[in-house]
């Protein structure tokens, strides 16, 4: 690698998804949004596969958010239908493959019987270490760090945690899944450019990917092209890109 052609030449350790348009891509077709969904989950099948195969280590999948608990009742439901089939059918070749489950969120407002389902899946799939992947469910970002505060000022007040000493590196132990890196790649799909609530305080530093694609049409090629481009990012944390250059050289 030359001095001046910046990359970040290895493969994302941690990709973050929105996976929007679902709704979009079924209207357009004159289809019902269920349908939408439906194909997401095919959508989502083949991304979990083809990340592994790429050697990605963490993928967190933004399923179900804290606001779409507001969407018409039979998309909930349907959205829940999903999951739970998603779960139960992939669970074997999610166990064969090595990869672990996890959850972030207010998972305790999912239906009892698919926490139930989700529960067992990350039981059955604890300490597996190809690669994590974290459902984002019934997620808000906002919410995470109000929750993040919540349980430090518990601490705070039981004189575990002097305040005077708090610092990043302490808060980042209270948000949800604190064994999770930050993301290095957060793909949105859909044509939007938004964030939307989506780990807020984990996404600082994370290269942001966009693409036209509908969620329902994205597969493998389109992971392979997010990290291509992620791949000619210079990744400089606030540095200079020459303080950057330099480290890499000297490294
Ligand atoms: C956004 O599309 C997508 C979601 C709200 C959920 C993502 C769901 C899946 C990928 C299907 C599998 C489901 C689970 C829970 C594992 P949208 O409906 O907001 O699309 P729109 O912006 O075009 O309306």
């Amino acid at each position: 690698m030359t001095k001046h052609a910046p990359e970040t030449d290895t493969i994302p350790r941690h990709v973050a998804v929105i996976m929007d348009g679902n709704g979009r891509w079924a209207e357009r077709r004159g289809i019902s949004r269920i349908e939408g969904h439906r194909e997401g989950l095919e959508a989502l099948r083949a991304v979990v596969r083809g990340a592994r195969e790429m050697g990605v280590r963490w993928l967190t999948l933004y399923a179900f958010s804290l606001e779409n608990w507001s969407r018409p009742k039979s998309e909930v439901e349907s959205l829940m239908m999903l999951l739970d089939r998603y779960v139960e059918t992939e669970l074997e070749e999610v166990i064969e493959k090595g990869i672990e489950l996890r959850t972030i969120g207010r998972s305790d407002r999912l239906p009892p019987r698919i926490q139930d389902r989700v529960n067992g899946a990350i039981e059955r799939t604890r300490g597996n270490r190809e690669m994590g992947l974290v459902f984002a469910l019934s997620y808000s970002g906002r919410t995470e760090i109000v929750d993040a505060a919540r349980k430090l000022l518990r601490d705070a007040e039981l004189g575990k945690i002097d305040p005077e000493r708090l610092d990043e590196k302490t808060f980042s132990e209270y948000l949800y899944d604190p064994e999770v890196p930050d993301p290095d790649l957060l793909i949105r799909t859909g044509a939007e450019r938004r964030v939307s609530n989506f780990l807020l305080w984990q996404i600082a530093y994370t290269e942001i990917y966009t693409t036209n694609v509908m969620w329902p049409d994205f597969r493998e090629a389109d992971l392979l092209e997010a990290i291509r481009d992620y791949r000619t990012r210079e990744r400089r944390f606030g540095l200079t890109s020459a303080q950057v250059s330099g480290a890499r050289d000297a490294g």
